[in-house]
């Protein structure tokens, strides 16, 4: 899907801001757990250690990056009118980590809060979700987060997934504006063989045969063909974009894909023909967070001083759903 909202209004970011436990699980902690190496996992991933929680929780982390987001766009906690979390991990299937947030920075009651269930490119969707509801709302501001604690659905017996993943919070404030531009592409092929994680619901319902079946609530994945897809829709996804804005590639400053895998984004930047030195990475550190990867780059780039107004952003998210997004915007 192209979606594009008001073609004079497109999105603002305010401020950014991020968490990450302070607890490093580098690659040869993990050769201890697992039969895996350091030299297997850097060079298939560009991994070499990732953040693990031990003691943080989604909305610790949630609420830490939110709060110095805030901080950084100079505005009152009242002024936010919409809540998005994009998440897989809440601790809760009910209240949603958005309304957790309401309440633990004292939101206004009136605020829109929902999370969005979209794996790793969920930042993205809620960022595209946040500009269409704000042209319904009074215009003010939207908190935007990604967060997830993965290691909680992690299998750390299974080498093929518990060395790539790690744990972050990331956020955004936004606000239209209709001097920046805001594009957004989409698409969705549901397909759990690829990628997984079942949802443990125990039940004591006497009318179903089927409630005393259990699984554990792990995350699958068959790499390969996540790999296959994430680069042929993070090509296909940014064309389209990059069309529809009539921009060409090497116009784009910076490319911030989710950071899944330094050889997806190696592979994409060659596909699209732009510099390989205009994506960012940090997977180096931070292993691949899901939906918290994108704003945790934003934020990681701001705060080193990467990012000048009027830069053009490309963010792209890719991973279970199947999904795909990408947002063409300014700095
Ligand atoms: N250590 C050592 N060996 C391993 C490990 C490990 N941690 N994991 C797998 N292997 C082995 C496998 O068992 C297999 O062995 P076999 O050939 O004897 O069966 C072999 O390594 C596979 O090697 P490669 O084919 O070279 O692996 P590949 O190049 O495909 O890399 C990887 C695997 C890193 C998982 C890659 O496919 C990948 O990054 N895929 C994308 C994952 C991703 O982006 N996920 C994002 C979405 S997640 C979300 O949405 C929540």
């Amino acid at each position: 899907m192209i979606y594009r909202g008001d073609p004079l209004t497109g999105l603002k970011i305010l401020g950014t801001g991020s968490c990450v436990p302070n607890h490093s699980v580098t690659n040869q902690m993990l050769e201890t757990v697992v039969d895996t190496s350091d030299d297997w996992i850097s060079s298939r991933t560009g991994i070499r250690s990732r953040c693990i929680a031990n003691g943080d929780t989604n909305l610790t982390m949630a609420k830490a990056a939110a709060e110095r987001a805030i901080e950084a766009a100079g505005i009152k906690n009242s002024d936010i009118e919409v809540v998005l979390c994009a998440t897989i991990t809440n601790e809760y299937v009910t209240p949603s980590l958005s309304c957790l947030l309401q309440r633990e920075l004292g939101l206004n009651e009136e605020v829109l809060a929902f999370d969005i269930n979209a794996a790793c490119s969920g930042f993205v969707y809620a960022l595209n979700t946040a500009h269409s509801l704000l042209q319904k709302t009074s215009n003010k501001y939207a908190l935007v987060v990604g967060s997830e604690v993965l290691s909680k659905i992690m299998d750390f017996t299974d080498r093929n997934t518990c060395v790539l993943f790690g744990d972050g919070s990331g956020a955004v404030v936004v606000k239209l504006s209709r001097r920046m531009p805001f594009l957004f592409n989409s698409g969705a092929r549901g397909d759990n063989l690829v990628l997984n994680c079942p949802a443990i619901y125990e039940s004591n319902n006497p009318f179903s045969q089927n409630t005393n079946e259990k699984k554990a609530g792990f995350l699958q994945m068959d790499g390969s063909e996540v790999f296959r897809f994430a680069v042929e829709s993070i090509k296909k996804s940014i064309m389209a974009l990059l069309e529809k804005a009539q921009v060409s590639p090497e116009e784009i400053d910076h490319y911030v894909l989710h950071q899944a895998n330094s050889r997806i984004i190696c592979t994409a930047a060659k596909r699209l023909g732009a510099p390989i030195e205009r994506f960012f990475m940090n997977i180096e550190k931070r292993g691949n967070t899901s939906a918290a990867s994108i704003p945790i780059a934003l934020d990681e780039m701001r705060t080193s001083g990467r990012l000048k107004r009027g830069d053009k952003l490309v963010l792209s998210g890719f991973g279970g759903g199947l999904t795909y997004g990408s947002v063409y915007m300014a700095w």
